[in-house]
């Protein structure tokens, strides 16, 4: 596995982890799943207090070494709230600490300042001991920034992928300079990048993949992670696709077949960057409705 470094902390990230959105329902599958990627060296698992999996996440890596991170939902960044449900995620993980606490999505709602002294709270109080940011545009990451006193954002998860660039193209020059890891999620376009939709994508990957002896999924994920300042964070509830993920670094493309790939544009549009201006004034409102379909998916 490669490594990145994680904002200026100086620690290392492999640069492939483990995202688990949509993992949960099938516990022990899931369970297996997780363990899987850690043992092949994918040791940083993400999840957030929306998946209503935080239990089964603690399952997984409980006894792992491994770089455990969470995200509090917009309808909870108001001190009092964010306190409880970062309580609230150390309780369900059954951790005393968790390595990144994300704020998952911004929320107009509530002023930034109040959020993230709140985050430095936590640091302080020895709960978390990093803080990043997911959705945030490079304007929302640097008021976020300037509203802290002693720490620093390390990082923002934001949608990247082959089929979806968008959101990502100037903000990955933003935060490479600011010394901010992109946490590329979606990074197999949630799937789609198997859909006959994308296929004509999807013939230039494989095109690719076969002069590398590698699959599709694997030259676009290693596409993600030549880009530098990225770790990348592929679901995979089949034990194969696990495999597969954990194999799409320590390897590298030539310039040209990367190219190749830039060359494709986006092909997909993002959820996220359509959607931001929208969802960050109506944060409360659907995280509270998303986290209800989560519950409901896991049986709950
Ligand atoms: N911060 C945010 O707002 C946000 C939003 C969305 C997602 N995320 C994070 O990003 C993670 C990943 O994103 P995602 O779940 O949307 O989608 P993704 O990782 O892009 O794609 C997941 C899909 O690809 C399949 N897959 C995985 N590896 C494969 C392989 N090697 N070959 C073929 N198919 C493969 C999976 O199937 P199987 O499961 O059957 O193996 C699943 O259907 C989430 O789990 C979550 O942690 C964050």
């Amino acid at each position: 596995m490669e490594f990145v470094e994680l904002g200026s902390t100086g620690e290392k990230l492999p640069v492939v982890g483990i995202g688990t959105w949509k993992l949960g329902a099938d516990r022990q599958g899931s369970v297996e799943a997780i363990r899987k990627g850690i043992e092949f060296g994918m040791a940083f698992v993400d999840t957030a207090e929306m998946y209503a999996n935080e239990e089964m996440v603690g399952e997984a890596v409980h006894g792992e070494k491994v770089f455990l991170a969470t995200k509090v939902s917009p309808s909870h960044f108001r001190e009092k709230d964010l306190m409880r449900a970062c309580d609230e995620s150390l309780r369900k993980l059954n951790v005393k600490v968790v390595d990144l606490y994300q704020l998952h999505w911004p929320n107009a709602g509530v002023l930034i300042k109040e959020t993230m002294r709140a985050m430095e709270k936590l640091v302080d109080e020895g709960k978390i001991r990093h803080i990043g940011v997911s959705n945030f545009n490079a304007e929302e990451l640097k008021n976020a920034q300037d509203s802290m006193k002693k720490y620093e954002i390390v990082s923002n998860q934001i949608e990247y992928s082959v089929l979806v660039r968008e959101f990502g193209d100037s903000l990955f020059d933003y935060c490479k300079s600011s010394k901010v890891t992109i946490i590329a999620y979606s990074p197999l376009g949630s799937g789609a990048l198997f859909d006959e939709r994308y296929g004509a994508a999807h013939v230039v990957l494989d095109d690719i993949a076969k002069r590398y002896g590698k699959t599709a999924g694997q030259v676009a994920l290693n596409w993600l992670v030549a880009k530098g300042n990225v770790s990348a964070i592929p679901k995979a509830g089949r034990l194969d696709h696990v495999e597969e993920n954990a194999d799409a670094a320590g390897w590298k493309m030539s310039e040209g077949d990367i190219k190749t790939i830039t060359d494709l544009g986006q092909l997909k549009a993002p959820i996220a960057g359509r959607l931001n201006r929208f969802t960050k004034r109506t944060a409360p409102f659907w995280s509270n409705i998303m986290t209800k379909l989560e519950k409901k998916r896991m049986g709950r």
